[in-house]
């Protein structure tokens, strides 16, 4: 009978451990369901502020941004940042509308991305498409709720299928210039634009600036006539191992007086092909130095923030959105978090056929750079706000 009993114990021990070494190893069966509980997402704003709720910190983990990206404040038309913020909206990512509606008092220029000129075929004029993406509801409620910082309205026009040639005529023939203008002028009029945030000085190469200036002089003397606002999107002045970038110094001198806003597009540092931090902080702290040494015009610098990251892997690997870097982490809520001192940015690291590293913003990495266009006395311009997570709005 002892003996029985003292088998029958051996026998369930043994069996523990066995039950627990099958634990153990079914851990990464992804036929068994997960023992760990899963992180409970918070669904509803509140009233205090991320700063308040203590989560503007170098120290974060994945199971925190998880529990608290979708709580925004409930205070939302309350404003940290004094210089012009623009946010940029796309079609594509679509809740970018909600975000510009929800917050509208902390914005004081929306940029929804929607318009490209073209040459007509083979004619003498340009055509403004995408008027199709115009929302004359949105814009309107957008307008309503920014009762106090009155949004303006500049949606992103860009030369789109302009070739070599089409642009050597604009250059040499008076008479286009005047019809270009003219055809911006009217699709602003014609819609209730406030203006439009021009991008095609990348387009170029960085070659033609002369001839470029000089088309941005002339459109922006014609929209000022009728009190437009005038935003142009510039490329880095300098890029990865000081090589020189598209817009320089001169640029920015020649055309400070005609352009009320420069987008600049401080991110995009890495790549796949040289993974890293997509902004590192002291790059665009130069950036905004090497165009304006004299601090003279910073107020017309928006620093661009990405609201958008990387997922870098062996196989390159590429851009990823707020709900991508969710999912990334719903996968792996163990990650952990590294704060890289020298590019102000957060990464972490996870395994999926291969070592994969994700760069993506943060409250603190963002608030960082809100501070630092503080401290140089420029403005921000976002891209884009359908990339971004909803408690980010509380920093602005
Ligand atoms: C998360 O895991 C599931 C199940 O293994 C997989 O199907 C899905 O693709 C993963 N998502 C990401 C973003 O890695």
């Amino acid at each position: 009978m002892e003996l029985h009993r003292q088998l029958l114990t051996l026998v369930l021990f043994i069996s523990v451990i066995l039950h627990s070494v099958d634990s153990t190893l079914s851990k990464n069966d992804p036929k068994k369901p997960k023992s760990k509980p899963s992180v409970i997402i918070k669904e509803h704003p509140q009233e205090e502020t991320v700063f308040e709720r203590e989560l503007v910190n170098v120290k974060t983990t994945a199971t925190q941004i998880l529990s608290d990206y979708k709580v925004y404040s409930t205070k939302t038309s309350e404003r940290r940042i004094k210089k012009a913020v623009l946010g940029y909206v796309t079609p594509w990512n679509g809740h970018g509308y909600d975000i510009a509606k929800i917050f509208a008092n902390k914005f004081d220029l929306i940029s929804p991305v929607w318009l490209q000129v073209t040459p007509t075929p083979g004619g003498k004029g340009y055509v403004i498409t995408g008027l199709h993406d115009v929302d004359k509801n949105w814009m309107s409620s957008v307008k309503t709720k920014s009762s106090q910082s009155k949004v303006k309205m500049v949606p992103r026009l860009l030369f789109d299928r302009w070739s070599g040639q089409d642009y050597a005529r604009l250059f040499k023939e008076k008479s286009r210039i005047w019809e270009l203008s003219r055809v911006i002028s009217e699709a602003i009029k014609e819609n209730g634009f406030d203006g439009i945030v021009m991008e095609a000085w990348s387009q170029l190469g960085g070659q033609h600036s002369d001839e470029m200036i000089r088309i941005i002089g002339h459109l922006s003397n014609h929209l000022k006539e009728s009190k437009f606002i005038f935003v142009l999107v510039v490329p880095p002045p300098v890029y990865h191992g000081n090589a020189p970038g598209m817009f320089r110094h001169e640029d920015f001198s020649r055309l400070v007086d005609a352009v009320d806003y420069f987008s600049l597009m401080t991110y995009d540092y890495s790549s796949s092909q040289r993974p890293g931090p997509n902004s590192p902080i002291q790059w665009v702290k130069k950036c905004v130095e090497i165009l304006d040494p004299e601090s003279k015009h910073r107020h017309q610098i928006l620093l661009g923030l990405n609201f958008y990251g990387n997922d870098y892997s062996i196989n390159g690997g590429g851009p990823i959105v707020g709900s991508q870097f969710i999912d990334i982490l719903k996968n792996h809520t163990s990650a952990k978090f590294q704060w890289d001192d020298k590019s102000e940015e957060h990464f972490f690291e996870y395994k999926n056929q291969g070592r994969h590293t994700v760069f993506y913003p943060s409250l603190y990495s963002i608030d960082q750079r809100i501070r630092l266009a503080a401290k140089l006395g420029t403005g921000i311009s976002i891209w884009e706000l359908g990339q971004g997570l909803d408690y980010f709005y509380d920093l602005l």
